[in-house]
């Protein structure tokens, strides 16, 4: 199920304003509002269907179903990324040489400066992109040390 989101970010003017402070790198708690009859306010997202304005959602169902489909295309993307990732290691040639801070912060500040001209909130971009970047580092150390072995491995073989 894929579809042409559009007007995502128009949310009734009230969520709007009470909701703000959720989208910053330090998100900040109101007092607390608990206990309110659910489902609250009007659907917020937005989209076309085969050509037809659509709106969701009517339940948690239906949303928990189109965050299934979305993880699955940030897993392709994340399939993707990884290639690249593993192609990086042909330009480098010691696992101590893998890791590069100073490439990781621009790529962290680029997109969290991204985030805010979206509007996607800061607080998950920060942590989403900087858990990516991290464990992309012991990733490519695996493949760089690994292929040390394979390559002495075959040297070693013999013929
Ligand atoms: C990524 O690693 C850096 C350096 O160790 C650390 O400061 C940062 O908190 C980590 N980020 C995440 C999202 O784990």
């Amino acid at each position: 199920m894929h579809f042409l989101l559009f007007g995502f970010l128009i949310l009734p003017a009230i969520a709007t304003a009470n909701t703000d402070a959720c989208y910053g790198s330090n998100v900040i708690l109101a007092p607390s509002a608990d206990h309110r009859p659910v489902p609250w306010g009007t659907p917020s997202i937005h989209f076309s269907l085969n050509g037809i304005p659509t709106t969701c959602c009517d339940s948690i169902e239906e949303i928990r179903t189109a965050l299934d489909d979305i993880d699955d295309e940030i897993l392709g993307l994340l399939n993707r990324r990884a290639a690249y990732v593993r192609e990086a290691t042909r330009f480098k040639s010691t696992r101590e040489s893998v890791n590069v801070p100073s490439r990781n912060e621009a790529v962290l500040k680029r997109a969290e400066q991204q985030a805010v001209d979206i509007g996607v909130p800061v607080t998950i971009v920060r942590a989403t992109i900087g858990a990516i970047l991290n464990s992309s580092v012991p990733f490519e150390q695996c493949i760089v040390s690994n292929l040390g072995v394979l390559i002495r491995f075959e040297a070693d073989s013999p013929v």
